[in-house]
C-alpha cells in the first residue's frame, strides 16, 4: 500500500536558489509526497502544483498577531494541510496543549487536513509513562473538535527527532495504541530518524500509514529513495 509521506523542511533551506534547485529535482515525485516548506516559500511549491502543508498556523484567522501564519492565508496559498504541535514548536515557541487545541480547531475550520504531532520525551519513556502521556495530549489538543476526520495523527518520540526510530514493535504498540483511542479509523504516521537506511524496516510495521521526514526529506537523493520504497 502507498504511503503518506511528508517532507518536513523546517528552517534548512535559508535561499531561494536552493528551494528552486529542490523544486527541479523533486517535480517529477510531486504527486507521490507532501512538502511542508518554510511558510514564506509556500507559495512556490503549489504554484509548480506540488501537494503542501503549512509547518505551523496560528489560532485565529487575522488580526493583531505579529509573526503568525493564519490557516486561512495559508489555504488561500494552497496549502491543503498543516503540522501542528511539533516537538520544536511545543519547545521553542512555548505552545501549550491548549494553544495547539485552538490552533487545531482553527485549521479545520478552514479546511486544512491536520497532521497533529505527539510524542513523549525520553524522561517519560524511561518512568514508563508513555502511554499515559501521549492519551493526555490527544485529549486536550483535540477537544471540541468537532470533525475528527481530517485529523492524521503523527507520532514523533522527541529523542528519535534526528537520531534512531524505536524498535518496530514499540512504535506498532503505540500506533495501535492511538488508532484504539478513536471511534472511526485514523491515519497514523511515524517520525524520527526515517531515512533512507531505515525506511526499509520500518516498512514492516503493520500499523503505520506514513512518516513525518525531517532531515532526509530535505536531500533529493535520501527522499527518491525513500518514495521508491514506500510508493509501491
Ligand atoms: P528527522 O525529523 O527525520 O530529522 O528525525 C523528524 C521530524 O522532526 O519531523
Amino acid at each position: 500500500m502507498e504511503k503518506i509521506v511528508v517532507a518536513n523542511h523546517k528552517m534548512y533551506f535559508d535561499s531561494l536558489k536552493s528551494v528552486n534547485e529542490y523544486i527541479e529535482k523533486m517535480k517529477e515525485y510531486k504527486d507521490k509526497f507532501i512538502v511542508a516548506p518554510s511558510n514564506l516559500y509556500l507559495k512556490l511549491y503549489t504554484d509548480a502544483g506540488f501537494n503542501v502543508s503549512a509547518q505551523n498556523v496560528y489560532a485565529k484567522d487575522s488580526g493583531a498577531y505579529t509573526g503568525q501564519t493564519s490557516a486561512k492565508a495559508a489555504k488561500d496559498l494552497g496549502a491543503k494541510y498543516t503540522l501542528i504541535g511539533h516537538s520544536e514548536t511545543r519547545s521553542y515557541l512555548k505552545e501549550d496543549e491548549e494553544l495547539i487545541n485552538g490552533k487545531v480547531k482553527n485549521a479545520v475550520k478552514n479546511g486544512l487536513t491536520v497532521f497533529l504531532c505527539i510524542g513523549e520525551s525520553q524522561k517519560t519513556k524511561d518512568e514508563g509513562k508513555t502511554k499515559q502521556f501521549l492519551k493526555k495530549q490527544l485529549d486536550v489538543n483535540l477537544k471540541d473538535v468537532d470533525d475528527l476526520s481530517n485529523i492524521y495523527i503523527s507520532y514523533e518520540p522527541i529523542w528519535s527527532i534526528g537520531g534512531v526510530p524505536p524498535t518496530n514493535e514499540e512504535i506498532d504498540d503505540i500506533a495501535s495504541y492511538i488508532k484504539s483511542l478513536f471511534k472511526h479509523d485514523v491515519h497514523v504516521l511515524y517520525g524520527g530518524g526515517v531515512n533512507e537506511k531505515s525506511i526499509t524496516k520500518l516498512e514492516e510495521i503493520p500499523n503505520i500509514d506514513g512518516y513525518l521526514i525531517g532531515g532526509a526529506g530535505t536531500d533529493p537523493e535520501k527522499l527518491i529513495k525513500i518514495l521508491e520504497v514506500t510508493q509501491k
